[in-house]
């Protein structure tokens, strides 16, 4: 079992794992001194857009950049500032803010107290002249039903994308999370699977898309090439000085940009995952599954998701709600949890009407009643690949244990 303090188990969040290949590479990178975004920055994009079967992807600084810059595609397509974007109510706040920051207005549909996702029957109708696009999010790895979604933006010639920051490994009939739309935001933060530290991917099959993504995360200059041979030997680029008057086109500034590259030495954390995989994903799969498929003997106090015969949950977390007959609160549970080890996180927030930032927008508590109600009864826990079965054990029955002493 993990590590224990007073004899209790430790069953942290997250972990990560580094590989010896990533060590090496972090070797050489500092060796080389060529450190800001290069060829493995390249490497990974094409392994990780080989991973969701898309043909490209676009490696920037966060998850949150994912969103932002994904989002931020569309002014170059027709979307004008201050259109609309449809969100789920219930997300990390990142989601919300991502909206925001790219130029957009959220709008927010509730979610589906099942499935912690965007409810496909509040969607249509939110729709106005101005919406441009949906940003459904598959929470706790678990798919957003994305036919229906994007049958709805098909009627109404909207753009989907997946947030996909929780979602590595996650299958939608038959195909990955982030190859399910338009785009897709993958987080490579700490606690997933493929992780740089720090960063995130967008994915898409559309080259046109990709081009603007590069020249998006380096301050909307007008080069956008795949390669740069700039960056990646040093060398004379003969594509540089061919403005209008000759002048240098990385200094030509085509759309208002952000500054959200990936670096070498995030790449090669990232690079050394894809080796592990198969390997974390299938152990925390286990875990995961572990744990839902024992944990219908707690409803209805506590509840979770399920996994449809049509999906396969990411497995990222285990969350876990207090529902409405439970004689115990939200709080009791997390202290009770806390004190035995067992590290815990709130199951996010309804953004419009529990997050302040976005109380301008004018929203009323009792809008969204799912999201809210997951915001003050949600919580997650960890499912990572330093757990097993041990460990899954220990969390039933401290979570047991807890239900039979508060129930009786
Ligand atoms: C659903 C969701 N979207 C976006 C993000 C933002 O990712 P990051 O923390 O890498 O910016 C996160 C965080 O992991 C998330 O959970």
């Amino acid at each position: 079992m993990q590590g224990s303090v007073r004899g209790m188990p430790r069953i942290p969040f997250g972990t990560i794992t580094v590989s010896d290949h990533s060590r090496r590479l972090i070797g050489e990178i500092l060796d080389t001194r060529r450190i800001s975004s290069g060829k493995y920055v390249r490497e990974l994009e094409n392994r990780f857009s080989a991973l969701v079967g898309v043909r490209e992807a676009v490696a920037v600084s966060s998850g949150t950049d994912a969103d932002i810059l994904a989002l931020a595609v569309l002014h170059d397509f027709g979307a004008a500032r201050g259109d609309e974007v449809i969100v789920p109510a219930l997300s990390f706040v990142a989601t919300g803010n991502a909206v925001v920051h790219a130029g957009f207005r959220p709008v927010f549909a509730d979610v589906r107290r099942d499935t912690l996702n965007i409810d496909p029957d509040r969607i249509e109708p939110l729709i106005t002249a101005r919406t441009r696009a949906i940003l459904p999010v598959h929470l706790m790895g678990k798919p957003a039903e994305m036919d229906r979604i994007n049958d709805i933006a098909k009627r109404h010639g909207l753009a989907v994308i997946e947030d996909a920051a929780e979602a590595h490994g996650a299958m939608y009939k038959g195909k990955p999370a982030g190859s399910l739309a338009d785009l897709g935001a993958f987080s490579v933060y700490v606690a997933h699977i493929i992780t740089c530290v720090e960063g995130g991917i967008v994915t898409t099959d559309r080259e046109d898309y990709a081009e603007v993504l590069r020249s998006l995360r380096s301050h909307g200059r007008s080069c956008n090439c795949s390669r740069c041979s700039l960056n990646v030997d040093s060398g004379y680029c003969a594509k540089r000085f061919r403005g209008e008057e000759g002048e240098d086109v990385r200094f030509v500034f085509d759309r208002i940009g952000y500054s959200c590259k990936m670096n070498e030495l995030e790449a090669a954390i990232g690079l050394g995952a894809f080796e592990m995989y198969d390997a974390i994903l299938e152990k925390r799969r286990r875990n995961l599954l572990y744990v839902l498929e024992r944990f219908g003997r707690f409803a209805p106090f506590l509840t979770t998701i399920g996994e449809e015969p049509w999906e396969r949950i990411g497995p990222h977390a285990i969350p876990i709600v207090v529902g409405e007959e439970a004689s115990f609160t939200r709080a009791e549970l997390t202290r009770h949890l806390e004190e035995h080890g067992i590290e815990t996180r709130t199951l996010f927030a309804s953004m419009p009407t529990q997050c302040r930032g976005f109380a301008h927008l004018g929203y009323r508590l009792g809008e969204f009643p799912n999201a809210e109600y997951i915001g003050k009864h949600g919580i997650h826990i960890g499912v990572h690949q330093d757990l097993g079965e041990p460990e899954m054990e220990y969390v039933l029955s401290t979570i047991g244990r807890f239900v039979e002493e508060r129930q009786n």
